[in-house]
């Protein structure tokens, strides 16, 4: 059994922290870094036809600047998936950067001088400018999620053929014509490709182009389009809805875009979408048609901003929880919310993209991913796909952190999954000053004590007036005002004369509310109420505590069923929009995950999107996420008799 506070914890020292690369040796330097705050990447993307393009992005300091650059759309070249082998994904850093030996096997000494590095091996622990060269390789790979890479074998498939036109001798129907010469792929015509063929055919002399998407010949397109072949990876997420263009010919992504979810009005998680489907017959269509209209937008944004015409997507994979999977193929969601909550079917069958609301190519297809239950949807499944959680023999916990919360233990045999209820405290919900992960929200706090100044360095998105606080400012709050000893572990904030003695720089933000304790984080004017600026509240803490002990109860009690300890982990993945921008060493502080070196805690980006990708790039890959509704048992922690107890336990800091 795992507790806060605990003997059987691991005391990490200073040994092991060097060992996982956290500290570098006495005399070599300053430490790699601490894993807190944010780091800038500045990239300058090459081409050879066009002027390059600059896109700034922000990440968690330790992360490859290659991973830095797949999450955001931008292709840099490689063949083996960011692992330092293939040495293709050269870019231009500051020539400060440190050089490993797989750079000076690349590089001869004034291109080292002139800062080119392998991108896979940079670690972004600072702000860095990028240069991205052009794509030299025509890949017949592509890398995605946390350092899959995936060969290209899309469903969607295309053939240009130049075929004898028939005379009084051969009078060879057009079909078999055609057929006969892609045997290689053997599809099934849509009525709509026989409509088409005759007209098609004579039209272009017989120089046609033929698509095929699984086992089904969608078109006939008049001369050569091998090169335009699209598709378009979502993840449908209750908040947030994030889509990304492929180009299907190189693996590459084209334009990503993203967007609240327009189901906002019903709700703000899945739960509350039910209740309106429950409540209003209306709702479940009104439900359909919002998530519909936001996949239609992101769709033509991507293909406007990707310069490429929607009529040349030919398929859509979606990747979203059950509920969402559910209403945006107008599927009644009510089961998935009583007990004992069930799916209509874990495995959606494949629809035409135009059946959701989509504008592409009429005969698009759009496929869904499999669920393992009613909380462990398709976006983790997708999740599990894209980081090679049943390949790979680590134990490793990978937790998808939300109002919903997933987990997955995976002990390199075994792989159990489970869903923690967190509540809305990391979207900013529930918290006095809580707001989106948008720009004025605070996602940085560092606190310093000190006798003289009172240091408290706040982080904002947008670099403007802080407005609120989001997700990843509310854990580095209350994991810093553990640090400095103004709140205790049951997490009470201190009382004044405590304050004084243990952070007298910062005591005198710490005040009250009415009745309720604050800690002011920000006041427009040294003057100021607290009640105009940025707190944290008492309340918020507890709110913090439920979510983060609801969690933490989920991955102790899958490692006991695993008869695992916490320490014999040796990767965390933090994924989603929010886990992966959370500071790790908050993320431990507070117990939300356990107590290990940061370095082994790695923000995995938006995984249900790339598993979308890798389902679009390969079939066998999405043949994988099949193959995981078996190899992934579902433990539901609601009807167990110690979950209650467990939850108490680590409600506490550690
Ligand atoms: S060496 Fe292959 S991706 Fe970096």
């Amino acid at each position: 059994m795992t507790e806060p506070g605990e003997p059987d914890r691991p005391e990490l020292t200073p040994e092991d922290f060097r060992r996982e690369g956290l500290i570098e040796p006495p005399g070599t330097g300053p430490a790699v870094h601490d894993g807190t705050g944010r780091v800038t990447l500045s990239f300058t993307v090459e081409d050879k036809e066009a002027p390059p393009t600059q896109r700034a992005v922000r990440v968690p300091p330790g992360v490859s600047v290659f991973d830095s650059a797949s999450w955001n759309g931008i292709a840099i070249d490689s063949t083996c998936g960011g692992h330092g082998t293939c040495h293709k994904c050269k870019v231009r850093v500051s020539p400060t950067t440190p050089v490993t030996r797989h750079d000076t096997r690349t590089f001869n000494r004034e291109q080292l001088d002139d800062g080119w590095r392998l991108a896979c091996l940079v670690q972004a622990t600072r702000d860095h400018d990028v240069v991205v060269p052009p794509l030299v390789t025509r890949p017949k790979a592509a890398t995605v999620g946390v350092g899959r890479q995936v060969i290209l074998q899309p469903a969607v498939q295309k053939r240009y053929v130049e075929l004898s036109e028939p005379t009084l001798e051969d009078q060879q129907p057009d079909l078999d014509r055609l057929l006969a010469a892609i045997d290689d792929l053997e599809p099934v015509p849509d009525l709509h490709v026989l409509r088409r063929l005759p007209k098609v055919l004579r039209e272009s002399d017989f120089k046609v182009t033929a698509v095929v998407v699984d086992e089904a010949l969608i078109d006939v397109e008049p001369g050569d389009t091998t090169s335009a072949r699209y598709a378009i990876a979502f993840d449908l997420g209750t908040t947030t809805v994030v889509a990304t263009l492929l180009d299907l010919v190189t693996g590459t992504p084209v334009s990503v875009a993203s967007m609240l979810n327009k189901q906002q009005p019903f709700g703000g998680d899945v739960i509350s979408r039910i209740s309106a489907t429950m409540l209003d017959s209306s709702a479940l269509g009104r439900l359909q048609e919002a998530a519909a209209q936001t996949l239609a937008t992101l769709a033509a944004q991507v293909c406007r901003e990707g310069g490429v015409d929607p009529g040349q997507v030919y398929e859509v994979a979606v990747a979203g929880n059950a509920t969402m999977t559910a209403l945006v193929l107008g599927i009644d969601p009510e089961p998935l919310g009583v007990a004992p909550f069930v799916q209509t079917t874990a495995t959606p069958s494949s629809v035409l993209a135009s059946e959701i609301g989509l504008s592409l190519h009429p005969r698009a297809r759009a496929a869904f991913f499999p669920a393992l239950g009613a909380y462990v949807g398709g976006d983790i499944v997708a999740g599990m796909l894209a980081t090679g959680m049943d390949r790979d023999k680590r134990v490793r916990l990978f937790i998808d952190v939300g109002t919903n919360c997933e987990i997955v233990v995976s002990s390199g045999d075994r792989i159990l999954s489970t869903a923690a209820p967190a509540g809305p405290a990391f979207e900013g919900g529930a918290i006095r000053c809580g707001m989106r992960a948008a720009d004025g929200a605070i996602e940085v706090v560092k606190l310093a004590p000190g006798d003289e100044h009172s240091e408290v360095e706040l982080g904002v998105i947008g670099d403007v007036t802080p407005r609120g606080l989001c997700g990843s400012g509310l854990v580095d709050a209350v994991a810093e005002l553990v640090k400095v000893g103004l709140l205790d572990a049951s997490g009470r904030f201190v009382t004044d004369e405590v304050a004084k003695e243990v952070a007298p720089a910062l005591a005198d933000r710490l005040t009250s509310i009415g009745e309720e304790r604050v800690f002011v984080l920000h006041r427009p004017r040294p003057d100021s109420d607290p009640t105009d600026g940025v707190v944290l509240s008492q309340r918020d803490v507890r709110e913090l505590q439920f979510a983060k002990a609801a969690i933490s109860t989920g991955w102790t009690l899958l490692l006991e069923e695993l008869g695992l300890e916490h320490r014999d982990i040796q990767q965390v993945l933090l994924a989603g929009s929010f886990g992966s921008y959370l500071s790790a060493a908050s993320a431990v502080r507070i117990g939300l995950v356990p107590k290990l070196p940061v370095l082994r805690i790695v923000a995995a980006g938006n995984v249900a999107g790339e598993g979308a990708k890798m389902a679009l790039l390969s079939r066998r890959e999405r043949a994988g996420a099949l193959a995981l509704l078996e190899e992934v048992t579902y433990v539901e922690l609601s009807d167990r008799a110690d979950f209650n107890d467990r939850f108490v336990d680590l409600l506490a800091f550690p």
